[in-house]
């Protein structure tokens, strides 16, 4: 598994805003919305099916190439707080359909339930599938998101994730599940605690960025 933490001053800058429990709530969401535009742009890197073809330009012909507009990138947010990073994926990715996932964790076991699941029964063969949301914990959420995606034929090379900050558990339950997988993420911080939040990390992201 690729973990990438780009080495970008605008990511540090709205990791910094993230992390500041002194950040109001419209501030905060704004943050990962702006974050998640850059990640989305990091991890689209080398990633995009790009064709080429000739334009008339005001002055002649130019062969150009651009993304294949028959080739979206499918763009699953986990809800909530997934929701607020992946708002900008349509405006960074020129052909883009989104998938809703609604999943919320137990506060007492921790596992994951789905409480809304918009996926097709079947992604086309090859597509490329790009899972966005914030916090990368225990990983009980992304594995089980992950699992739901390849049940619907995506094979682990064709799967991107997303994050602003992620956890060595996570980090170490994706990588021996999903080997091929690649993983773009804000910050990596050092522990989990006993309620599942990311220490120092930036809090409960769904409650600050919807109150
Ligand atoms: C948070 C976060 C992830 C999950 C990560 O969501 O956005 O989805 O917890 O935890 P894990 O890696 O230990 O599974 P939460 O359940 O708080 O839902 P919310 O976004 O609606 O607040």
């Amino acid at each position: 598994m690729l973990v990438m933490v780009p080495p970008h001053p605008l990511i540090k800058h709205w990791i910094s805003v993230l992390r500041n429990e002194q950040t109001p709530c419209v501030i905060f969401k704004n943050a990962l919305a702006e974050l998640g535009r850059l990640l989305i742009y990091e991890a689209s890197r080398d990633w995009l099916p790009i064709i080429s073809g000739e334009i008339q330009t005001p002055m002649s012909v130019a062969t150009v190439e651009f993304i294949d507009p028959r080739e979206p990138v499918m763009v699953i947010p986990i809800l909530r707080a997934g929701l607020a990073l992946a708002e900008h994926a349509s405006a960074v990715l020129p052909a883009t359909k989104t998938y809703h996932l609604g999943m919320r964790r137990d506060e007492t076991t921790l596992q994951p339930s789905v409480y809304l699941n918009n996926l097709p029964d079947q992604f086309p063969e090859g597509s490329r599938v790009l899972i966005v949301d914030p916090m990368l914990a225990t990983g009980g959420t992304m594995v089980a998101a992950i699992d739901l995606v390849k049940e619907r034929g995506i094979g682990n090379k064709h799967i991107r994730v997303v994050s602003a900050v992620s956890a060595p558990p996570a980090l170490q339950k994706l990588g021996s599940k999903f080997p091929g997988l690649h993983v773009y993420t804000g910050m990596i911080d050092p522990v989990v605690n006993e309620k599942g939040f990311i220490v120092p990390g930036l809090g409960d992201a769904g409650d600050r960025s919807f109150g």
